[in-house]
């Protein structure tokens, strides 16, 4: 039986992973938010470090979102911390974890699979989870030629996965189709000659495994281009600023950034610089009386005007690629005699002047960590 080969397999060749240690479904989640995007290998440290930082659904529900982005910070998705962050709340809120799939399935950030992976690894109740592995592992024994990202595809297999699954032992029957999966039903070069299943394997059969799980759509990739300055004063003060809602990243820290369609020559970068237009006149939070009008003929001066000499370029075309969206990022330098707090009042606003030596407590994206470590 399917299962039964499944399981067998697993109690020999399955991971031995932190969280398959415990059942209390709040790490259970927390788990599964940091694995939603993420590699085992990778996401393993960052498990053990918030189980150990937020034992609890309460701790983490406490705890400031400066710290949850920083301790996120690099695991990328950012969304997921400040949805894991919101269903902590939720869980204190409600006095313990609910053994409820609609209270699971309502938590922010919880989806189909989620829900179904808490509900059965922490709770044993019988919800069959589906994800890439797992429509691999399906589509490939089953031989479903219709392609999985269509409606009628989805709906095979999720009328397959509720059937296959072991509803006397769901905890097991879901870890073991997971990392069958990932270690042996693998994307490219499964192990189809020890693989206990390859007696019904339909897709073995007809020669097709290379070609299931089939995908209709290939998803488009947008290039950016991102030319980041690293500010910096000759008394050791950096210039940030919090990234705004509608695009990625958001609440994350950065440098000023300039975004165009295309990559931009140093001269280029120069004269945006130059002419960017200084923040005198908008000032967000002052009353029109103590507002300091700029000297007439010189409403076009930059703050950075005549400082561009200190501008220098440290890394040109570094890449970062996100799931729809492949980045280009130009790193400079520019150095200034002094903080100069117009900077950080009109175009960037939110922006503030912080000490270098006090970096590593803001929450970067991975990619400016990349672009600092080649200051
Ligand atoms: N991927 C997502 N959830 C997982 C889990 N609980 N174990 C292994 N891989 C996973």
């Amino acid at each position: 039986m399917f299962s039964t080969h499944l399981e067998q397999w697993y109690e020999l060749h399955g991971r031995d992973l932190p969280w398959r240690r415990t059942g209390d479904p709040y790490l259970i989640m927390l788990s599964e938010f940091i694995l939603q995007q993420t590699q085992i290998s990778q996401g393993t440290d960052y498990y053990l470090r918030f189980a150990e930082r937020f034992p609890t659904a309460e701790s983490l529900a406490e705890a400031s979102e400066e710290e949850v982005m920083r301790l996120w910070q690099g695991l990328g998705y950012y969304s997921r911390a400040r949805h894991l962050h919101a269903a902590a709340k939720q869980i204190a809120a409600a006095g313990c974890f609910p053994k409820d799939y609609s209270f699971v399935r309502a938590l922010p950030g919880v989806g189909d699979y989620t829900a179904a992976a808490i509900m059965s690894l922490a709770f044993g109740e019988p919800y069959a989870v589906l994800d890439g592995n797992v429509q691999r592992v399906l589509a490939r024994h089953f031989g479903i030629c219709e392609p999985v990202d269509t409606g009628q595809g989805k709906k095979l297999l999720r009328a397959l996965a509720d059937e296959m699954l072991d509803r006397q032992h769901p905890a097991l029957y879901n870890q073991a189709i997971m990392d069958f999966g990932a270690l042996l039903c693998k994307p490219t070069s499964p192990l189809c000659d020890t693989c206990p299943l390859s007696g019904t394997c339909q897709a073995l059969k007809e020669h097709l495994t290379d070609k299931l799980p089939i995908k209709s759509k290939r998803t488009a990739v947008r290039d950016r281009y991102l030319t980041y300055i690293y500010t910096r004063t000759k008394d050791g003060q950096t210039l940030l600023r919090r990234r705004g809602s509608g695009d990625i990243w958001q609440g994350l820290f950065e440098f000023p950034l300039i975004e165009s369609d295309r990559p931009l020559t140093m001269e280029e970068v120069e004269k945006t610089l130059s002419n960017f237009c200084p923040p005198s006149l908008t000032l967000p939070n002052c009353s029109a009386s103590n507002r300091q009008l700029p000297l007439k003929g010189e409403n076009k001066k930059s703050p950075f005007k005549g400082d561009l000499e200190g501008l220098s370029l440290i890394a040109r075309d570094v890449r970062h690629q996100l799931t729809h969206q492949r980045l280009h990022a130009d790193f400079y330098c520019l150095t200034l005699p002094h903080a100069d707090d117009e900077m950080v009042n009109g175009k960037w606003s939110n922006g503030k002047w912080i000490k270098e030596s006090d970096l590593d407590r803001y929450a970067l994206p991975r990619l400016l960590e990349k672009l600092l470590e080649k200051l």
